[in-house]
């Protein structure tokens, strides 16, 4: 093999009390029921700082659920979680929000009334409603940061449209981009290249790459070019559990994920 694959090493290698310490994120005994049907049943999972992590599963098998559990969206029927080492009682999300949780939902958040700068200003951290942003409070540092990461995708030139002439691609980057202007520790991305053209799913995995590193990344996507573009360890969920974490290259060899999944 002339590159390293990026693996995911399981939690179980590791003791509990270096779990606790090296995981960003850890979840043990991780159990989510919706009237009695148990949409997610995670025993350990681990997510390092900084490390960009895919979840892949067929329709239903609990993606979603489980960056809701994370967020704090959904409550836990029980379990524990585990953040930066310290357990975490059902936080609701806006507290999870404060904690460094940033999530992108499936259908962008993004005011179509405004331009692109000002849904930028509002997403500053600490700015809560439009009349801070049109009230021009946005200092220098602050605009110097938001036309830096507009730079990163190609937004700069469009900061002054109104969001409703932005193509689909351009609004999943301007949320993505309203995220990381809070500097989260974890970002949640729920199939961020859904309906996006060949030239922006290029893009919005371009800047997934060049987020990690600097934030801890959990991609949800069906999209499996896109996956091994990304090119980072894989976790696959079916029915709720974790099937089996590995490379790209692992998990596509591995016969129960081409049966349940892969080989539909
Ligand atoms: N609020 C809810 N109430 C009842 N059942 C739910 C709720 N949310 C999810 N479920 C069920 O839990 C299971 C897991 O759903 P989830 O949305 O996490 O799947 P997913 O892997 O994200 O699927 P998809 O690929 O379709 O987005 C599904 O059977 C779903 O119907
Ligand atoms: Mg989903």
């Amino acid at each position: 093999m002339n590159k390293t694959q990026p693996t995911v090493t399981s939690p179980r290698a590791l003791t509990r009390e270096n779990r606790l310490n090296s995981y960003l994120i850890y979840l043990e005994d991780i159990v989510v029921e919706f009237d009695g049907f148990r949409a997610l049943d995670i025993d350990l999972f681990g997510l390092h700082f900084n490390e960009l992590r895919v979840v892949i599963g067929p329709n239903g098998a609990g993606k979603t659920t489980l960056c809701d559990v994370i967020s704090g969206k959904t409550p836990a029927t029980r379990g524990r979680k585990f953040w930066k080492g310290i357990k975490l009682a059902d936080q609701s999300d806006s507290e999870m929000a404060r904690l460094g949780i940033g999530r992108k939902f499936q259908t962008p958040t993004v005011f179509d009334s405004l331009t692109v700068y000002e849904n930028m200003e509002l997403a500053l951290p600490g700015t809560h409603h439009v009349w801070q942003t049109l009230r021009g409070q946005t200092n220098v540092t602050e605009d110097e940061r938001i036309l830096e990461i507009l730079e990163r995708v190609s937004l700069t030139g469009s900061r002054d449209v109104p969001s409703r002439f932005l193509s689909h691609g351009q609004r999943q980057s301007l949320e993505l981009c309203m995220l990381i202007l809070a500097g989260p520790d974890l970002l949640l991305v729920d199939e961020p290249a859904a309906g996006l053209t060949d030239e922006e799913t290029d893009l919005m995995a371009d800047l997934l790459l060049e987020l990690r590193g600097q934030h801890a990344i959990i991609v949800i996507e069906h999209d499996m070019e896109f996956v091994r573009r990304l090119d980072s360890g894989v976790t696959v969920l079916h029915e709720g559990k974790i099937m089996t974490e590995g490379s790209m290259e692992e998990v596509q060899q591995n016969p129960e994920v081409v049966e349940a999944y892969l080989g539909r």
